[in-house]
């Protein structure tokens, strides 16, 4: 901050990759929104959950998505977490009624299927990256939800195949700073495009073979087939593959992150996995849970609160200004990125007293009542708000408890990863566990 202008771009640059959490903790503390120089722009840092509330929510008419998110719809086409405007709105109007609390319900049967399915995969001692082994779970349980059974295992290893290729264009951060890159013949380029191929010909295989049966399989690709607008139009083929698409993309990634940093933090904490542990034994006993256990299983969901507190998946959200404002006293202008921050809101001491560390039963009682609506926000909020933050939810404690039941993934103090801010939150280098067997 106090370097010669010239110098404060790259500075700043060098200082959010080299130490992230320190650069962003001392911007967002700087000031409720200010400017922050980087190189060739200067994104505005709004700090402030009052402020923040007025971008997402009170103002968000005057705002889309920031040029980084819009710049992914060449990974992931234009589905609902790029798009924006009119098209964002008709889009997301088809979408709702897939997620309603009473449809989501009927996929805590699945969720739990598949956790139980990777428990029994498990043996004593073994030592495994328990981010991959989450990461192919919560990929198992979306493909279930979205296709149900009506897709052979061939063509879901071929969506998961092609789907790390994708996520690793996805959070390539190369691209953000150089998209240019994308229309250079380079091999990873290459690579992407083949894989982007299989998974729409895959994708379109199944579209076609359900609008040809005209079955309702009860997942959310015969909702999202079914929805109409006020005019009786439904999507086009197009969208509903860029619609299942994205769903796969926002609905794994985030959710095997929020459970893997909750298997680190549960073995930093042996008091609070002794607690998990009663809760499961005295709710569950011998069986695995259903959804009638989850308004049970309370400490359950504030270990799981608690865990998105301290490493929120989505770490960031962005926006950008549709026209001169002003915002908190300063002046924005049109075109303008602004940045809101989770991981700085969500330690910050005013609303959570020893914000650094875990301690599940601060959720026991009114604090989410207590404190602003953006001093914790892991799903975003306003009308973007997270399709999917109820499926979620539900996914995070079927799993977390059905899981915890049986094994306990014990991460050791020299394997756990520093936090790596790419598009999510993710353990650099994965995250090493030995696992136990209770
Ligand atoms: C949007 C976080 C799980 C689908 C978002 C946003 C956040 C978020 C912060 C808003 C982004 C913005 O305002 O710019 C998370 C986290 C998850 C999770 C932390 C898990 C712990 C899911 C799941 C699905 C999903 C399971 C689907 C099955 C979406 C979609 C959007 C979205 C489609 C875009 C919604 C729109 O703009 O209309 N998510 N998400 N997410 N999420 Fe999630």
């Amino acid at each position: 901050i106090s370097l010669p202008r010239p110098l404060q771009g790259p500075g700043n640059m060098l200082h959010l990759a080299l130490r992230p959490e320190q650069f962003i903790a001392r911007h967002t503390a700087a000031a409720p929104i200010h400017q922050v120089r980087m190189l060739g722009f200067s994104p505005y840092f709004v700090a402030d959950p009052d402020l923040i509330d007025e971008v997402l929510v009170g103002r968000s008419k005057l705002f889309i998505k920031d040029r980084f998110t819009r710049d992914l719809s060449l990974v992931t086409g234009n589905g609902l977490l790029v798009s924006d405007g009119e098209f964002w709105r008709r889009q997301r109007r088809l979408a709702q009624p897939a997620f309603h609390r009473e449809r989501i319900a009927g996929y805590g049967a699945v969720m739990v299927e598949h956790a139980e399915r990777l428990a029994s995969t498990w043996r004593e001692g073994q030592v495994l990256d328990i981010h991959a082994a989450m990461m192919r779970l919560t990929l198992d349980i979306v493909a279930a939800t979205l296709f149900s059974s009506g897709v052979d295992r061939a063509i879901a290893e071929t969506i998961g195949s092609s789907l790390d290729v994708i996520m690793a264009r996805f959070s390539d951060p190369t691209y953000a700073f150089a998209p240019w890159l994308a229309r250079v013949p380079l091999p990873k380029n290459r690579r992407f495009h083949e894989a982007r191929a299989r998974i729409d010909g895959a994708m379109r295989g199944i579209i076609a073979a359900r609008r040809a049966s005209g079955r309702d399989e009860g997942d959310l690709l015969s909702m999202l087939l079914r929805a109409r607008d006020d005019e009786g139009g439904g999507m086009t083929d197009e969208q509903l593959r860029d619609e299942a698409f994205i769903l796969f993309v926002a609905g794994h990634e985030t959710t095997a992150l929020a459970l893997t940093w909750t298997w680190m933090l549960l073995s930093q904490h042996p008091a609070a996995w002794d607690r998990l542990r009663a809760e499961l034994d005295s709710v569950l006993g011998d069986r695995p849970p259903t959804l009638a256990d989850v308004p049970a299983l309370r400490y359950t969901d504030w270990v799981v609160h608690e865990s998105m507190r301290l490493y929120p998946p989505a770490w960031s959200i962005g926006r950008e200004a549709l026209e001169d404002l002003e915002l908190g006293g300063v002046a924005v202008p049109r075109g303008a990125q602004l940045w809101m921050f989770q991981w700085a809101a969500h330690r910050d001491a005013r609303h959570f007293p020893r914000p650094d560390s875990f301690e599940p039963e601060r959720w026991d009682g009114d604090l989410a009542r207590r404190i602003p609506r953006f001093a914790y926000f892991p799903f975003g909020g306003g009308p973007r708000l997270c399709i999917g933050n109820n499926f979620a939810l539900l996914e995070l404690v079927l799993v977390l408890a059905t899981l915890a039941r049986r094994w306990r993934p014990v991460v050791r103090p020299a394997d756990r990863p520093r936090p790596q801010f790419s598009i999510t939150l993710r353990p650099a280098g994965g995250m090493r566990a030995t696992l136990q067997r209770r």
